[in-house]
């Protein structure tokens, strides 16, 4: 099945027309940045846009940064606030005019990882971080998602985890890798404790500099990073998309 999957970041809106059943793109990823918090409306405008260069008439699946319950966002911890409480389903339903599946964008990372990537061969727990502007999580359990983990806001020092380990806290704190890594290490020891993962997954840009940090996290679970870098996101929310499309 062709599904449009878009992934709503805290910098920008990334999209591309994905084959669900191999988790391939098929046209490259068009990426609209965003240099400021979008309202939901604007959003709206933007997924039309988005929409339009691949002009798409079919579903869309749509990973956003927040918890989300059926159609509607809960949360939005570092997106425009008028997004808590909003049925974005239907807003971006109407804007475009195609059927919209809203899912979690660590979660749809994960659902990527998960079947296509660097979770797909092992049962039992696996643990996906994603390591952003915030840090999303994503939990499976032989292959079945526990849906909105919000393991990144887990109190760390009275504040929530990412403030402390996202990399956009490395930034923002200008810490090096070894530093930062032991930020991760201590957080990472506290999930585990909890979880007992299997394996651990490290998606987000900076997964790409891995070899720089994962010697000082040092978990029991088995540290990889993630495959699909900067298409997880996109890859998950269309599938499902497809798994929603199914049930119809
Ligand atoms: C949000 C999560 C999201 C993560 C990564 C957090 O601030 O609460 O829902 O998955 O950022 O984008």
């Amino acid at each position: 099945m062709k599904i449009l999957g878009i992934d709503i970041g805290g910098s920008a809106v990334k999209g591309a027309p994905v084959d669900t059943r191999t988790g391939r793109l098929v046209a490259p990823r068009h990426r609209i940045a965003t240099d400021k918090k979008l309202s939901p409306k604007e959003m709206a405008a933007t997924i039309k846009r988005l929409a339009a260069h691949f002009d798409w008439a079919g579903p869309i699946g749509v990973g956003f940064p927040g918890v989300v319950h059926g159609p509607r966002i809960l949360t939005s911890a570092n997106l425009h606030k008028d997004f808590c409480d909003c049925d974005v389903v239907r807003l971006f339903g109407k804007a475009t005019g195609c059927p919209v599946a809203l899912i979690n964008d660590a979660d749809a990372a994960g659902m990527a990882e998960i079947r296509f990537g660097a979770g797909r061969d092992i049962t039992g727990t696996v643990l996906l971080l994603t390591l952003g502007t915030g840090v999303g999580s994503a939990l499976f359990c032989n292959g079945r998602l526990f849906p909105n983990s919000e393991l990144g806001h887990l109190p760390i020092r009275g504040k929530s985890a990412e403030r402390f380990v996202s990399s956009a806290a490395k930034d923002r704190r200008d810490l090096d890798y070894k530093e930062w890594g032991k930020e991760l290490r201590d957080y990472i020891r506290v999930l585990e404790k909890i979880l007992w993962p299997e394996r651990i997954i490290i998606g987000g840009g900076v997964s790409k500099n891995h070899a720089k940090f994962f010697k000082y996290i040092k978990p029991r679970a088995q540290l990889v990073p993630a495959e699909f870098f900067n298409e997880a996101g996109i890859v998950g929310a269309a599938m499902w998309a497809a798994e929603q499309q199914r049930k119809r």
